[in-house]
């Protein structure tokens, strides 16, 4: 079915592409390049444009049966200082592109949603039941457009998924594509560049949590198990009648430690990642580890690759000719 993906360019989405043409799907790439690269469409129909501009949008959307909507801003400390930022793109643009996709008489939506959803969860793992109870405007933003799709979802019989990412991370196998944020903030590439001397050091956040070894816990899902969970959503929705929106956890259901990531970076890379310890975010919960079990269930999916593999092809797209022609 052809597919417009918005936010394609980036790195969630660009690994996605991929999949959704593995499983043969005609991909049309909507994104404004504000935080992606034209390269990691490469082979892909790119129109690069704004969701702002329905105009657009509705040529785009022509033909189209589902859209896959990436594009947003998701700096959690960004939300907290420049909150306009964050509603307008995140909801009010995202609310252009569901209201195009409607009268253009698309069927299906699938929504890249974030555990941020949950803020500071009761206990761990997270189920889907878990109360959204979001901590900083990027949370809020995010369960805001959700809400907006299980409303329309049971107006206008659109068919939807929002999908709750916990830590993307890791990169293609080619090492053709991987995550190239500006400015980074995501551990694994930061905890990679300390590694091979890019950075002087690796700043960790706290190592005072109720942890056991008091530094925060996060559950790490391989980008490329994640790209795969979205075509199967596709597949997930085509089998659905009527219109209905769920909420899908995607996580491995295993947590590490910042000092366990270090530990793996180190291993991998054969290079120690020099730290300074530094004082606690606000609103950074303890751990965010995935009950991913409906996900698996209805998506008849998991996400299967270690934490090692998921180090080993970060580094390997660190060290490629394509990554280092970029920076
Ligand atoms: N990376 C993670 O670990 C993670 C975790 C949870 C949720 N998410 C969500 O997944 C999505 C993708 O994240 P990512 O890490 O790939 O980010 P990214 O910044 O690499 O990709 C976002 C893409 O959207 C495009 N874009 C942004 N605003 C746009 C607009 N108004 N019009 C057109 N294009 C626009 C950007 O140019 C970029 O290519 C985001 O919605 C993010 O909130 C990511």
């Amino acid at each position: 079915m052809r597919i417009l993906v918005t936010g394609g360019a980036g790195y969630v989405g660009s690994h996605a592409i991929r999949s959704l043409a593995r499983h043969g799907h005609q991909v049309a790439v909507y994104d404004n390049l504000s935080t992606g690269h034209r390269f990691l469409a490469d082979g892909f129909e790119l129109i690069v444009a704004d969701l702002e501009d329905a105009t657009q949008l509705s040529r785009a959307l022509s033909g189209t049966e589902l859209v896959m909507h990436f594009a947003g801003n998701a700096y959690v400390g960004e939300s907290v200082q420049n909150p306009r930022k964050y509603f307008r793109n995140n909801v009010q643009n995202s609310l252009t592109l569901v209201n195009a996709a409607i009268d253009a008489g698309v069927r299906y939506f699938i929504f890249s949603s974030s555990c941020a959803v949950y803020g500071v969860p009761d206990k761990v793992p997270i189920t889907e039941d878990t109360r959204c109870q979001p901590v900083n405007p990027y949370g809020e933003t995010k369960l805001f457009f959700e809400r907006i799709l299980d409303a329309y979802s049971r107006a206008y019989g659109l068919r939807a998924v929002a999908l709750r990412y916990f830590n993307a991370a890791g990169a293609d196998e080619s090492a053709d594509i991987g995550e190239l944020h500006n400015p980074e903030t995501h551990l694994l590439p930061l905890a990679l560049e300390a590694a091979a001397g890019l950075r002087p050091y690796l700043e960790v956040f706290g190592n005072d949590y109720p942890t056991f070894d008091g530094t925060c816990i996060r559950d790490y899902i391989h980008v490329t198990d994640l790209a795969e969970a979205h075509a199967l959503a596709v597949e997930f929705l085509q089998g659905q009648s009527g219109g209905g929106f769920t909420a899908l956890n995607l996580g491995t259901g295993g947590g590490h430690s910042v000092q366990q990531v270090v530990a793996t970076v180190e291993k991998i890379t054969g290079h120690s990642v020099p730290l300074r310890i530094t004082a606690r975010r606000a609103g950074d919960p303890p751990s965010l580890v995935a009950d991913p079990t409906r996900g698996q269930q209805l998506l008849r999916w998991a996400a299967n690759r270690s934490l090692e593999e998921t180090v080993a092809s970060a580094w390997k797209w660190l060290n490629s000719s394509k990554r280092q022609t970029i920076s």
